[in-house]
């Protein structure tokens, strides 16, 4: 991967925070080596953890430690560490064993989106570690309460939500099921920090948490603007990369509109709401879609067509873009406009 332009490492604006420092210490465990477990893995190695993987699937064990190897390296180009891959891949160990697991102090579940799955493994994971380890999984949707039913130690069960690729990406949000208790929430979040996250943390449980919540309200009416024939793929594609894709990087939804006026948007509630799609069944062009065996870039099918080099072209893009928006991320933490003005009053 080719390095990008001007990380300006003397800019005092940066946050500290969000970038990776070389910490001593500290066992992690990951279940599941496949996309985000592999991400989630190169984020803890660059945090500075010892690493034990668990992965079941021989084809995924053979290849996860090249994978790995390859982000940490990337991130390496990209100025993000500065140990050496090939220091830090030696700090990790991978098995398909449970066990190499007991030392950790946090473990974390990153296996596929399903319920009996999660839970045996949570299982698996209760039956090497100590009482005191905590366990997140990286759920997107199931709640973390139904997680920790028939659990040894349900206080220490919790989501922990993470965006792609999780070594990059500063989202985290930090999910309590039911019975977690909030001195573990409270070390999920320290954790975070220092993995150079900005965490959320949901203190009650509602399924899809955050982010999925509103990105499936927004997919649901991008496609019933397909499936009625009000716009194509790309003319959606082309606004909301433009629109929502220029701003919601500096500011959420509330600060947007504190930033950009508030009334008029409760004027165009009041007519629009009630006209956008509450449906829910999954969207015909998505069962479409889905029958024909797409899978996205992965297999170089999906809602466009692509040649075997144009979706290997957008996975590499894809991954330079994660590296310039942190960059770019970075310069506006949370509290941008506060800490601005603090310091220009402090300098008066
Ligand atoms: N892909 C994303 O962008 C994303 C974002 C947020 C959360 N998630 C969630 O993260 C989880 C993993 O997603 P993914 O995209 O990495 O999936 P994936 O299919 O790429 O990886 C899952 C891995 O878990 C392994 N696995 C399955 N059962 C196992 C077991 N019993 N023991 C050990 N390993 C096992 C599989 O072999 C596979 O390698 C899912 O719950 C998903 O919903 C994904």
């Amino acid at each position: 991967m080719k390095k990008f332009p001007s990380r300006r490492k003397s800019d005092s604006r940066v946050a500290g925070p969000l970038r990776h420092e070389a910490h001593t210490g500290g066992v992690a465990g990951v279940v599941g080596m496949g996309l985000m477990g592999t991400s989630i893995s190169a984020c803890l190695l660059l945090a500075g953890h010892r690493l034990y993987c668990v992965e079941s699937d021989p084809a995924k064990l053979r290849t996860a430690s090249k994978r790995l190897l390859k982000l940490l390296k990337d991130a390496q180009v990209q100025g993000v560490v500065n140990a050496s891959p090939s220091t830090l891949i030696k700090r990790v160990t991978i098995s398909s064993e449970f066990v190499g697991l007991k030392a950790a102090e946090i473990v974390i579940e990153s296996t596929v989106e399903d319920l009996p799955i999660k839970r045996q493994v949570i299982g698996e994971i209760e039956r090497v570690v100590s009482s005191n380890t905590l366990i997140g999984s990286n759920t997107s949707a199931i709640p973390v309460t139904d997680l920790q039913k028939n659990s040894k130690h349900p206080e220490r069960i919790i989501g922990l939500h993470w965006a792609e690729p999780a070594h990059i990406t500063r989202f985290m949000e930090i999910i309590c099921g039911k019975e977690t208790s909030l001195a573990n929430a409270r070390r999920a979040v320290r954790f975070a920090r220092r993995w150079g996250k900005e965490p959320s943390l949901l203190r009650r449980d509602i399924r899809g948490f955050i982010t999925n919540r509103i990105m499936y309200a927004m997919l649901r009416e991008a496609f019933y603007l397909v499936d009625s024939g009000f716009a194509s793929v790309a003319d959606i594609d082309r606004s909301m990369r433009n629109d929502l894709g220029y701003w919601i990087t500096f500011a959420g939804p509330f600060r947007f509109m504190d930033v950009t006026g508030i009334p008029a948007y409760a004027a165009v509630m009041k007519d629009l709401l009630p006209d956008l799609s509450c449906a829910t069944e999954v969207p015909r062009l998505m069962q479409k879609v889905v029958r024909s065996g797409a899978r996205g870039i992965s297999n170089a099918k999906g809602f466009y067509r692509y040649t075997p080099t144009q979706a290997k072209r957008w996975e590499e893009l894809f991954m330079e873009f994660s590296y310039q928006i942190r960059e770019l991320a970075e310069k506006y933490p949370e509290d941008v406009g506060d800490r601005r003005s603090s310091t220009r009053k402090a300098n008066k």
